[in-house]
């Protein structure tokens, strides 16, 4: 019998310790930092995140920061803890079987609810006001894109020159263009089922909601040319529905957005 709780120790010993070394030296497969322009596939640091280029990607990265190591923290100080005491009162022949009854200590216990808490409250503030600026305070004057999910594409639509969303003279493209340093508003919905629209460089990912239509936005702040996802498997060709985001110049998008919109219409229905 100690025979099994003492090699299970040792399991979950080594599993942790290859865990935590997992963790600590997740080396960047490719390290160098994407140039603006380069779709980058790769990321670097850590944990191979993509760089930012949105306005409010930086807030979110630190928070994300933050929370990863507050956790990491507790986690490997709990693990450790767990793993000393597996060993240390592990069952040993010719010691007697003793056992201690405690209650406890009550300063201990009043410190370990005390600092958890004030970390969660002060975290809850500080995500709420960020949350507040990515999601409740639309920008003004922004460039507006719906952006229409459907197995296994998917589908921008701009405006007319009316300003106006699903009229006659709507711009349907099958790949985003934005203007840099201009903010951009999309209205994300689905024709069938649940997809999600994801700008992984950008920090924005939103579920389209078949018949729902959900919006949020951000500020490019870089030209080039990026990778649109889809983050929820919805179906087979899920891994498919790639597309590419293109930043312009101010001027150059006005430019595009006139070209297109002086060209004949393609007649799409999308409903
Ligand atoms: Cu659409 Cu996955």
């Amino acid at each position: 019998m100690h025979c099994n709780a003492r090699s299970s120790a040792r399991w979950l010993a080594a599993a942790t310790a290859m865990a935590v070394f997992l963790l600590l030296t997740a080396v960047p497969v490719a390290a160098e930092d994407a140039t603006p322009g380069q779709p980058a596939i790769h990321g670097s640091g850590l944990l191979m995140m993509l760089p930012n280029y949105s306005d409010i990607g930086e807030k979110i990265d630190r928070i994300f920061w933050v929370i990863f190591w507050l956790t990491t923290i507790v986690f490997v100080a709990v693990q450790s803890v767990m793993i000393w005491f597996l060993v240390k009162y592990r069952e040993r022949p010719g010691v007697p079987r003793t056992v201690v009854y405690s209650h406890g200590d009550q300063k201990l216990e009043m410190w370990w609810t005390a600092i958890p808490s004030v970390i969660l409250v002060v975290l809850a503030l500080w995500n709420n006001s960020v949350w507040d600026e990515a999601r409740k305070r639309p920008p003004v004057d922004p460039v507006r894109v719906q952006v229409v999910g459907k197995q296994f594409a998917w589908t921008f639509v701009y405006p007319g020159p009316d300003g106006e969303w699903d009229t006659e003279d709507d711009l349907v493209e099958g790949s985003l263009t934005l203007a840099m340093g201009r903010p951009a508003l999309f209205r994300i919905t689905s024709l069938d089922v649940l997809h999600s629209f994801f700008l992984p460089q950008f920090r924005l990912k939103q579920d389209a909601l078949p018949r729902g239509k959900v919006e949020v936005w951000m500020t490019p702040l870089v030209t080039g040319r990026f990778e649109v996802a889809c983050a929820e498997f919805c179906g087979l060709e899920h891994g498919n529905m790639r597309n590419t985001l293109t930043v312009l110049e101010p001027a150059e998008f006005d430019k595009w957005l006139s070209d297109k919109q002086n060209k004949p219409k393609r007649t799409v229905s999308y409903e």
